[in-house]
């Protein structure tokens, strides 16, 4: 019997959203569920790699066998992220992490006053290119694109930009598709390539996306 595909390997994934503190009792967060990046932590588990999950605030089970790590705002995504590379194969940024958050969080609940209210909102670092760009860097870095309109582009777009190897991107602006659901489609895009992987449950669309991981990896070998 032939050992698993990634049997020796080290999957490092990020899932799920950043919260970003306002004050005590409110933040910035954004609608992604994890599920995603859980299934495909599942998945990588299941060809044989040895997996770490840097989980943001989602109400989800850790698949078997995977060590995860839980964080809340996208600086601390990005330290968890940075202190685990080492000796990683491949790093999978399905997280959906804030591109700002507030300038400061304040130490009391922020009363009501006045009719409108300004929130001074700062860059977050791009947890992604720093990971691509890292002396620690791993064989493969994936990103994820959640766009809108012209997926190719955008997705190509930050292939490039952010030093990735391959970058699978979807549509959140199709019903069923991204965000939230239990369902997604990807098109996975690398220098030379592109794979479409068909519409269906996430744990299947995971399942073909860490296939083709595992095709790049020995691709590149
Ligand atoms: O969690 P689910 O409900 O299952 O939804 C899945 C998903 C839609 C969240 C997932 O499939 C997905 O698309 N994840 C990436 C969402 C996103 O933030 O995309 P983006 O195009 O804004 O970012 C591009 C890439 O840069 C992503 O790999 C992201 O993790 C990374 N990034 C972005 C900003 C930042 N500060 N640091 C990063 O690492």
């Amino acid at each position: 019997l032939a050992p698993p595909r990634l049997a020796g390997r080290r999957v490092l994934v990020s899932a799920g959203p950043t919260f970003e503190d306002i004050d005590p009792v409110r933040f910035i967060g954004n609608r992604s569920s994890g599920k995603m990046g859980f299934a495909v932590a599942a998945a990588a588990r299941r060809l044989g790699a040895e997996v770490t999950l840097v989980a943001g605030p989602v109400a989800l089970d850790t698949p078997a066998g995977v060590r995860r790590v839980d964080v809340r705002r996208a600086a601390q995504m990005r330290e968890a992220v940075l202190a685990a590379l080492p000796d990683h194969d491949v790093y999978i940024g399905a997280a959906a992490v804030a591109d700002y958050a507030p300038a400061e969080t304040l130490p009391q609940k922020l009363k009501k006053a006045g009719e409108s209210l300004q929130i001074t909102l700062v860059r977050t670092a791009d947890i992604l290119a720093d990971v691509a760009a890292h002396a620690a860097r791993p064989r493969l870095v994936v990103g994820f694109a959640a766009e809108t309109q012209d997926l190719e582009a955008y997705a190509r777009d930050k292939l490039h930009r952010k030093g990735l190897d391959l970058i699978a991107a979807n549509d959140v602006s199709r019903a069923g598709h991204g965000f939230e659901g239990d369902d997604n489609a990807l098109s996975v895009f690398w220098r030379e390539g592109r794979r479409d992987i068909a519409h269906g449950p996430k744990t299947a669309v995971a399942r073909e996306l860490m296939d083709l991981v595992a095709d790049r990896l020995e691709a590149e070998a």
